[in-house]
C-alpha cells in the first residue's frame, strides 16, 4: 500500500469527546489532503484519552464513533491506515524506553501540563505528565517526516524532535526527526463563548464548541449565540475583534476560501446576518459528512475490518522500530555470539 518514494505522515486524535469543527478545520481537513500526497498514517489515541478518567462503556462508544468520523471526514482506507492507539502495544512500549531517556524538567515546561494541573491538584494523573513522551513514542514509531497537527501541539512536537535528536545522538542514528505541518487557516479555532480560549472537545460549557455531529438548527443557534464585540461592523483584526475573527476563519475554513475574501464577502453585513451565514456555511459543510458517518456506523463489521486490518499493517512497521530500540539500548540478542 505504502510508495517508498513517498514520505510519511503521522498524526492522532484523542476520542476524550466527540469531534468539533476545530478538530476538523485544524486537523483532519489537512489530514484528508496530504493523503494523497504521502504515505498517511492515522491515530484514534485511546491511550492518551485515559490521561483523565473515562467512563469504560462512553470510552468504547465514542472511540468506534471517532474512527467513523474521520472516514466519513474522506479519510480513505485504501491509501491511509487508520487503527486504535491500544491495538498495536509498540505505543506503550515504546513510551517507556523514551521515558528513560526523557528529563523530568522538558516535561515540567509543558504547557498543557500546566494548565491542566492547575485544575486537577494532587489528584492529577502520572499519565497526564507523561502524555507527550507517549505522543513522541506514536510518531517515531512510524519515521515519520510530517506531523499534521493544530496549533496546540507545537510545543508536544517539538518535545518529540528533541527526544529523537538526543536518542540518535546518545546511541546512533535511528529516529528519523520529524516536523509539524500547521494549516494556512484554522490552526487555533477559538471557543463560541470566550474567543480568548481555544476550542475544545472537553469544554463544560457546550455552546462553546460545534460538535461536527451537531444537527443544522442545534449549529445555527450556537452561532447565534457566539460572543462578538460591542462594535456594528465585520471585519478581520485578531487583536481588537477576537470573536469576529474566529467567525470570519471558521467561515473561510467552512467555505474553503482565504480570510480576505471571507472579509470581502461578509462586510456590510449585519452581526445577526453575519453570524447566520457562518452558521449555514458550517452546516452545509458538515452535512455530507453526517450522512456518510451514519452509514458507516451502520456497517460495524466493515468498519471493524478496516480498523482490525491497519492495525496489522501499523503493527508490522511499529515492531521493527521498536527492536532496532531495544537492541540499540542494550537489551540482550538471543544467538547473537
Ligand atoms: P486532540 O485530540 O486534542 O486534537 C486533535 C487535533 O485537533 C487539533 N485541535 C485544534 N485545531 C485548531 N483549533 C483548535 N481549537 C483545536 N483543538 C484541537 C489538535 O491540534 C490536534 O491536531 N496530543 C494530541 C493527540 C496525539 C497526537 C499524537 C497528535 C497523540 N499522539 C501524535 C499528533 C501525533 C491531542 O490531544 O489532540
Amino acid at each position: 500500500m505504502f510508495d517508498k518514494d513517498k514520505k510519511i505522515i503521522f498524526s492522532g486524535i484523542q476520542p476524550s469527546g466527540d469531534f468539533t469543527i476545530a478538530n476538523y478545520f485544524g486537523a483532519i481537513r489537512n489530514w484528508v489532503l496530504l493523503q494523497n500526497d504521502y504515505n498517511s498514517i492515522f491515530c484514534v489515541v485511546d491511550l492518551h484519552a485515559i490521561t483523565v478518567p473515562q467512563e469504560p462503556a462512553v470510552l468504547r462508544r465514542r472511540s468506534i464513533e471517532c474512527a467513523a468520523m474521520i472516514l466519513a471526514s474522506g479519510i480513505d482506507p485504501e491509501k491511509s491506515l487508520l487503527f486504535f492507539q491500544s491495538s498495536v502495544s509498540a505505543h506503550s512500549e515504546l513510551c517507556w524506553l523514551l521515558n528513560c531517556n526523557s528529563y523530568m524538567g522538558e516535561m515540567a515546561r509543558m504547557t498543557q501540563y500546566k494548565e491542566k494541573s492547575v485544575k486537577q491538584g494532587d489528584t492529577i494523573r502520572v499519565g497526564l505528565f507523561d502524555y507527550p513522551v507517549l505522543m513522541a513514542a506514536d510518531i517515531l514509531l512510524y519515521n515519520t517526516d510530517i506531523v499534521p497537527v493544530g496549533d496546540d501541539q507545537t510545543q508536544h512536537v517539538e518535545l518529540a524532535r528533541n527526544i529523537a535528536e538526543r536518542f540518535n545522538h546518545n546511541y546512533s542514528p535511528t529516529f528519523v526527526v520529524p516536523e509539524g505541518y500547521y494549516g494556512k487557516a484554522g490552526s487555533r479555532i477559538m471557543s463560541l463563548a470566550n474567543p480568548e480560549k481555544k476550542m475544545s472537545k472537553s469544554d463544560e460549557n457546550t455552546n462553546a464548541f460545534i460538535l461536527m455531529k451537531d444537527k443544522r438548527d442545534v449549529i445555527m443557534n450556537k452561532f447565534k449565540r457566539a460572543v462578538t464585540d460591542s462594535e456594528t461592523e465585520v471585519y478581520y483584526d485578531k487583536e481588537k475583534k477576537k470573536g469576529i475573527s474566529n467567525l470570519l476563519e471558521i467561515y473561510s475554513c467552512a467555505k474553503g476560501i482565504t480570510i480576505p475574501e471571507a472579509e470581502a464577502e461578509c462586510r456590510g453585513m449585519s452581526y445577526a446576518e453575519f453570524k447566520e451565514c457562518v452558521g449555514t456555511a458550517v452546516a452545509d459543510c458538515l452535512d455530507p459528512i453526517q450522512v456518510r458517518f451514519e452509514a458507516l456506523m451502520n456497517d460495524k463489521p466493515a468498519l471493524e475490518k478496516i480498523l482490525m486490518d491497519s492495525a496489522d499493517a501499523a503493527r508490522s512497521i511499529a515492531n521493527k522500530t521498536l527492536r532496532k530500540v531495544q537492541k540499540k539500548i542494550g537489551f540482550y540478542q538471543f544467538g547473537s555470539k
